[in-house]
């Protein structure tokens, strides 16, 4: 008994985690900006709609298992040199370090040219940070995880993660990614097993990203409600992807972080030559993105394009309370009241932080973009 307490207090998992906000139900896109513009950042070939738009185009709505729907349109037609109408949504609130945001989903957007993404990022980029919790392409087999910050962070292959070390350098153009290698995290096979979730802390002792396909959820998560606590993390096991404050402060590279749900098509990593053709090269009659997918019908190309969500929630640990002035910056309840009421953190910041996210991408993928663009003439400006 005195053993275990005295592990337990040893580690992170100790933590009590109370609920700041819970995305879910008839309300769940109260608390979310529409981006309302195309997709101006990884240049894929779509329109995110604004909130309007997007309610009235039935792209995101609330369906009638009471779970968020956001999705790519399948029932138009698309002439070539046009875009197809999708929805990428942000967080009106910004969470900071101390921070755990859990997401349950049963369906995850998936499809020859389709990149979506449950993402955070911080005011400017990459100052403030980037942690990428789902971020899969076209028909790859699994979810990928990275972050992107300043140079400096690093991220070691000597951590106790269940995932596939594929990168190191969280400066790169690639960030520091960790593949999954649990299975049914993305694909046909995440709704068959029917859905799953994931959990991330936001830790000062590291960020941590945990998923279970739907029959592994821990009971401290399928338990909770939209008003309980998480109080117990010991049953979670080894994280998927584990990056601890030893060789990344995470104060120094992550500021207070918005949520971002998001789908694009094809763009600067979806719809790249060489990414593109790992799993859908031959899919179509001329093996590229645009062409192939977003052009003409939308069905059944894009019939599996959409997420569809339980709840996102956010919590905080009582630790996680600064002083001012960063608690305009945390995410304690009257603190992200301040960060809400504070419009000037929101709009332009955000946008230079998404900017700096395409660029970062653009260089990595430069050759190939201009290369799309100058044969295919598929990247539309
Ligand atoms: C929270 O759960 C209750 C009971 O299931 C439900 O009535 C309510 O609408 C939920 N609230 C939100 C914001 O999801
Ligand atoms: C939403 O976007 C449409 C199309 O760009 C535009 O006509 C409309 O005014 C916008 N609505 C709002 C509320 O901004
Ligand atoms: C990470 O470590 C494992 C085990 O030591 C090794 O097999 C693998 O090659 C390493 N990966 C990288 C990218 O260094
Ligand atoms: C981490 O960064 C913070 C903020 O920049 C700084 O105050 C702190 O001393 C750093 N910690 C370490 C161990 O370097
Ligand atoms: C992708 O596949 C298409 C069709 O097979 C081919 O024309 C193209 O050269 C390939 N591109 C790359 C970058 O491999
Ligand atoms: C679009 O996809 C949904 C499934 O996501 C399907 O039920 C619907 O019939 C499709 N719409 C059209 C017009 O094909
Ligand atoms: C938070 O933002 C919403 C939407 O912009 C606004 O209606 C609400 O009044 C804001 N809350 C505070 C406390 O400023
Ligand atoms: C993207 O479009 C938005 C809305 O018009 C604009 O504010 C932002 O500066 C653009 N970003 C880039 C990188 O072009």
């Amino acid at each position: 008994m005195l053993l275990l307490v005295f592990l337990s207090s040893l580690f992170s998992n100790a933590a009590s985690y109370s609920l700041v906000r819970s995305y879910s139900g008839q309300t769940f896109f109260d608390d979310w900006d529409f981006y309302g513009y195309w997709d101006n950042l990884t240049l894929g070939d779509v329109w995110w709609l604004n909130r309007s738009d997007a309610m009235t185009q039935g792209l995101a709505y609330i369906n009638d298992a009471g779970r968020a729907v956001i999705k790519v349109v399948n029932s138009s037609n698309v002439p070539f040199n046009q875009k197809r109408n999708t929805v990428r949504i942000t967080t009106q609130d910004s969470y900071g370090v101390g921070s755990l945001w859990i997401l349950d989903a049963v369906h995850l957007p998936y499809g020859c040219s389709v990149w979506p993404s449950f993402w955070t990022k911080g005011i400017l980029w990459p100052n403030d940070g980037e942690i990428d919790i789902i971020e899969a392409v076209n028909i790859m087999p699994a979810n990928q995880m990275a972050l992107h910050t300043l140079t400096g962070c690093t991220h070691p292959n000597t951590t106790n993660e269940v995932g596939a070390y594929l990168e190191a350098d969280c400066s790169s153009s690639a960030g520091c990614t960790v593949g999954e290698t649990k299975a049914n995290s993305f694909n046909a096979g995440f709704a068959a097993a029917g859905g799953g979730v994931w959990a991330t802390q936001f830790d000062v002792s590291g960020i941590f990203i945990w998923f279970w396909s739907r029959a592994n959820v821990p009971a401290s998560i399928s338990q909770a409600t939209n008003t309980s606590a998480i109080t117990d993390l010991s049953q979670w096991g080894p994280p998927s992807a584990s990056y601890p404050a030893s060789t990344c402060n995470i104060t120094e590279f992550f500021g207070p972080q918005q949520l971002v749900l998001d789908i694009t098509l094809c763009g600067i990593w979806a719809g790249i030559g060489p990414v593109y053709n790992a799993t859908c090269g031959s899919s179509g009659p001329t093996g590229l993105c645009y062409q192939d997918n977003v052009v003409g019908a939308g069905s059944p190309k894009y019939d599996n394009a959409y997420f569809e969500i339980n709840y996102v929630r956010a919590y905080a640990t009582g630790a996680a309370v600064p002083t001012p002035p960063a608690a305009a910056a945390d995410n304690a309840p009257s603190a992200t009241t301040t960060v809400n009421g504070s419009g000037g953190l929101k709009g332009s910041g955000s946008q230079r932080l998404d900017a700096g996210r395409s660029w970062s991408l653009g260089i990595f993928c430069a050759v190939q973009v201009l290369a799309g663009m100058i044969l295919g003439g598929y990247m539309l400006w």
